[in-house]
C-alpha cells in the first residue's frame, strides 16, 4: 500500500490536530472510480477516514490526490470550534468549482459537521450531495448509489453499538511505524462547551480481543508504535457477554504492552476524573508504555470547571499530578487550556496560571472558548468574556507554556533518551528525528540509522520545541 500524503501535515500552531491532510492510496486499492480524501479534526476522525478508505476500497474506488480527477470528493469534517467549521465551509467552495467543472463529481460531508448539521448541510451547502456521519460509514456504497440515481442522501445515525471493529483500517499518510487504533467511540460526559458527546454519540468500547489482534497484527506489519485513541480512554470498559470476561483500561494496556516490547504503546486522551492509580502502575510496570499523558485540565478554577461539567476540581487534579509524580517521576505531563470560557473572571485565569506553574506541562494546546450551538454552555451560560480578553488571556497562556516548553527541555539537556526514529528531520535530510518516551522530538545527524530503530541520542542543544543532539551508543 502507497502511503504518502501531500497537503499540510502537522500544521499545528494553535490547533490540536493534523489539519486538511489529502490521503493517496494507490497501487493496492485497484479500483476504477476515484475518491478523493481529505481530513480535518481530531485523530478519531483521521483513524475514521482510515475506515472509510477501507471501505471505499471494497467498493472499487482508489485514491487521488488530483481534486479534479476525482468522482467523489469527501471531506471528514471537525466541528470543536467555529473556525474549524469556517475551514471546512472555505473548502467546500473550492470543491464547488471544481463540481462546476464536473458535474458528476460526487461531493460528501462526513464526521462531526455531517452530523451536527445533518440535512441543513444539504440546504446550505447547495452543491453538496452526501451527509454522512460518524457510525454510518458502512452505509456508504449504498448512501452513492443513491447520489447515482439523482437523489441527495443522508445517514447521520447514531449507534450504541457500532466500533467498526470488524473492518481493517487501510493506513494511510503514515511512514509504516506509527499507527492509531481506536479503542472505543463516542461520549458520555457532556463537557458544558463540547460538541462531542452529540457528534460522536453515546460511549461504547471496542472488544478487546479485536484491538489486541488488531495491534498483533501492525506488530507483525513492522510498526512500532501504536497509539490507543479515545476521548476518555480511562473509562475502556468491554465484557464479554457471558460476563465472564471484564477488561478495564489499565487491563486494555497491559495486553497490548505485551504483544512486543519493542513496539511502544501511547493513549490518548485521559480524562482526570477517571485516570486511575492501577492505569499508572501497568505504565510504570512496561518499558514500552510511553510515560506521557495528555490529561486535558481546561481550567484551573474549581469554579470555572464546575461550570464546564468537568466533575473534578482543582484539588482532585492536582492529586492526580501527584499521583503521577509518585508513581511515574519521568512522566511527561501534557493539556488542553480553553481561555475566557463563560463568566471567567480576571482571578480564576489567574487561578489557570498558577495551575500551569504547579504542573509544569511539557506541551499544551491552548484555545480561545468558542461557543458550540446545542451544548450546554451555550444553553446554560452567556458568552460574555470580550473577544479582546480572550485573545490576551489566550498569549499569557501560551507565553507561559512556552517558557515551560523551553525549561522543561533544558533540563534533559546532557541526558541520553532512547528514540524511535521516524525518518528525516524537517529541515535537513542529514537530520533524522524522532520522539523520546515522553513524546518530545529530538533531531540528530542520522549516521546510517533507518526510521523504525530505536538509537540512544545524547541531548545537546535544545529549542522551546525540539531537543538537538547526537546518538551515542
Ligand atoms: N476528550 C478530550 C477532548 C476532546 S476535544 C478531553 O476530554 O479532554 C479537544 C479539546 O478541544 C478539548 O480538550 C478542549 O480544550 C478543546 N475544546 C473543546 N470544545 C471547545 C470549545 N467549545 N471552545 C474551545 N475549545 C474547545
Ligand atoms: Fe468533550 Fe468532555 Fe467528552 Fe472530552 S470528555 S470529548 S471535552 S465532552
Ligand atoms: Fe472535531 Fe469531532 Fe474530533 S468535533 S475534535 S473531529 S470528535
Amino acid at each position: 500500500m502507497a502511503k504518502q500524503f501531500s497537503g499540510n501535515v502537522f500544521e499545528k500552531v494553535q490547533d490540536e490536530q493534523r489539519q486538511g491532510e489529502v490521503y493517496e492510496a494507490t497501487t493496492v486499492l485497484g479500483g476504477k472510480k476515484k475518491m478523493y480524501l481529505e481530513s480535518y479534526g481530531c485523530q478519531m476522525n483521521f483513524s475514521d477516514s482510515e475506515i472509510v478508505a477501507s471501505i471505499m476500497a471494497d467498493n472499487n474506488y482508489v485514491a487521488t490526490t488530483e481534486l479534479s480527477e476525482a468522482d467523489v470528493v469527501f471531506i471528514n469534517t471537525c466541528s470543536i470550534r467555529e473556525n474549524a467549521e469556517q475551514k471546512v465551509r472555505g473548502r467546500l467552495q473550492v470543491f464547488r468549482q471544481h463540481k462546476k467543472q464536473k458535474p458528476d463529481m460526487m461531493i460528501g460531508v462526513l464526521g462531526c459537521m455531517a452530523e451536527r448539521l445533518k440535512s441543513k448541510l444539504l440546504e446550505q451547502e447547495k452543491l453538496v450531495d452526501l451527509v454522512v456521519g460518524p457510525d454510518a460509514y458502512k452505509d456508504l456504497p449504498n448512501l452513492l448509489n443513491k447520489v447515482d440515481s439523482g437523489q441527495q442522501a443522508v445517514n447521520v445515525l447514531l449507534s450504541r453499538e457500532e466500533t467498526y471493529a470488524d473492518i481493517t483500517p487501510v493506513r494511510l499518510g503514515g511512514n509504516g511505524i506509527l499507527a492509531f487504533v481506536t479503542i472505543m467511540r463516542g461520549c458520555d460526559n457532556m463537557c458544558s462547551f463540547c460538541v462531542v458527546p452529540f457528534t460522536r454519540g453515546r460511549e461504547r468500547s471496542r472488544d478487546v480481543h479485536t484491538i489486541v489482534e488488531e495491534c498483533r497484527q501492525l506488530a507483525e506489519q513492522g510498526y512500532k508504535e501504536i497509539t490507543l485513541l479515545g476521548q476518555n480512554v480511562d473509562s475502556y470498559h468491554w465484557s464479554s457477554e457471558d460476563g465472564t470476561e471484564t477488561v478495564n483500561f489499565a487491563g486494555l494496556l497491559d495486553r497490548v504492552a505485551k504483544i512486543d516490547p519493542l513496539v511502544r504503546i501511547r493513549f490518548s486522551t485521559s480524562h482526570p476524573k477517571d485516570i486511575t492509580d492501577e492505569v499508572l502502575h501497568t505504565m510504570a510496570a512496561h518499558h514500552n508504555i510511553c510515560k506521557c499523558i495528555h490529561l486535558p485540565v481546561q481550567a484551573g478554577s474549581s469554579e470555572v470547571l464546575k461550570r464546564m461539567n468537568r466533575t473534578y476540581d482543582r484539588e482532585w487534579y492536582l492529586d492526580r499530578v501527584a499521583a503521577i509524580r509518585r508513581i511515574l517521576p519521568d512522566c511527561a505531563i501534557t493539556s488542553d487550556i480553553i481561555a475566557g470560557f463563560c463568566g471567567e473572571t480576571e482571578e480564576q485565569h489567574r487561578e489557570t496560571i498558577s495551575m500551569m506553574e504547579s504542573v509544569r506541562y511539557t506541551m499544551n494546546f491552548m484555545f480561545k472558548y468558542s461557543e458550540r450551538p446545542g451544548t450546554l454552555a451555550a444553553r446554560k451560560f452567556e458568552d460574555d468574556v470580550p473577544e479582546e480578553v480572550k485573545g490576551r488571556r489566550l498569549q499569557e497562556i501560551i507565553d507561559l507554556q512556552g517558557q515551560h516548553s523551553l525549561e522543561s527541555n533544558q533540563a534533559d539537556l546532557g541526558k541520553v533518551f532512547e528514540v524511535l526514529v521516524e525518518g528525516p528531520s524537517r529541515k535537513s535530510d542529514e537530520h533524522f528525528c524522532g520522539r523520546n518516551s515522553q513524546n518530545k522530538m529530538l533531531v540528530f545527524p542520522h549516521q546510517g540509522v533507518k526510521a523504525g530503530q530505536y538509537v540512544n541520542v545524547l541531548v545537546e542543544r535544545v529549542t522551546q520545541a525540539t531537543l538537538i543532539g547526537r546518538i551515542v551508543d
